[in-house]
């Protein structure tokens, strides 16, 4: 594997790969002194033209674990950057002698581009409102490790479908490994069409949670509403907001997850996102070892089968 641009084209396996190297690394964090010199001599380049809390640091500091030398751009959030500028930057990458480029874009497809200009892995960390693999990869990971296993779990993902990458991603990659995925949020935030990708399409959130092994609950962009999609935001919290009501109507031990950040009050009450079933913070902890893996994947090979140091 040289790129991670997308779940839509990765096979089972290579899932599986990626998160069975993660539980190496995550033992790897648990450890008094948190580094390995696996990456030693290597470059990583983390350039986002978005802004980001948990995505980059949580690639930096998996990339400094691993002791790879890290390199961040950071573009303003402003520019619109297409086309030229973007090969313009290819080029800056080239010169900065790049082993791993992390990219974050607001164009669909910005990474593919990149990767066919630069001599480097890219690694997609979300270009548009088309996919962030990674953070798909760290929500099933955290899924695994709490449930055993993704196949046959009720997935229910609510909220804002229309304008998240991370739900697309999540639904290629759950429904890859057999889980049933439910897709439930206000008929205007639902993209037309996406009941193809098999997965189950609803408005009616009371009547889908019956059952829940997992509710996912998505932030909603309140930075690319500018169409008028939603009445009010207090009518979003009180026909989509995941409060106690909602979660006592799935099954008890259901896990609540949410990718960051986090508006309380809207897509979540404060209560639930203190509940003992989330694992918000879990699933933060879980991405930087599933990006160490990611990042020794790429760039060395497959270690499942040895000790990450
Ligand atoms: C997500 C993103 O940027 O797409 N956040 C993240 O990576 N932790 C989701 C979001 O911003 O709502």
């Amino acid at each position: 594997m040289k790129h991670l641009l997308d779940l839509q084209n990765l096979a089972p396996d290579e899932i599986n790969t990626i998160l069975d190297n993660a539980v190496p690394m995550k033992q790897i964090l648990n450890r008094e002194i948190k580094k390995v010199p696996t990456l030693r001599g290597k470059t990583v380049v983390t350039l986002f033209y978005e802004p980001s809390t948990r995505t980059k640091t949580s690639f930096e500091l998996a990339a400094k674990y691993l002791s790879a030398d890290t390199v961040s751009i950071s573009a303003p959030s402003s520019s619109v950057v297409k086309g030229e500028s973007l090969i313009d930057t290819a080029h800056t990458i080239k010169a900065a002698g790049a082993d791993v480029v992390v990219l974050r874009h607001p164009a669909a497809g910005a990474p593919y581009l990149i990767s066919r200009r630069v001599d480097a892995s890219v690694i997609n960390a979300g270009d548009g409102m088309h996919e962030h693999p990674s953070q798909a990869l760290l929500d099933i990971f955290t899924i695994k490790e709490i449930k055993g296993s993704i196949a046959g779990l009720k997935v229910v993902i609510v909220g804002d479908i229309l304008h998240s990458r991370v739900a697309r991603s999540n639904v290629w990659g759950l429904s890859k490994l057999g889980a049933e995925v439910h897709l439930v949020g206000p008929a205007t935030l639902l993209p037309p069409g996406i009941e193809n990708l098999g997965v189950q399409v609803s408005s009616d959130l009371d009547a889908v949670l019956p059952g829940a092994d997992v509710i996912y609950v998505l932030r909603l962009q309140l930075e690319r509403q500018n169409q008028g999609l939603l009445p009010s935001l207090q009518e979003y919290a009180s026909l989509y907001g995941i409060n106690s009501r909602r979660v006592e109507l799935a099954q008890d031990d259901v896990l609540i997850m949410h990718p960051g950040p986090l508006n309380r009050g809207v897509e979540i009450s404060n209560e639930v996102a203190e509940h003992p079933n989330a694992v918000i913070n879990q699933q933060v902890t879980n991405g930087v070892a599933v990006r160490m893996a990611l990042l020794y994947l790429l760039s060395v090979g497959d270690v499942s089968n040895e000790t990450a140091n």
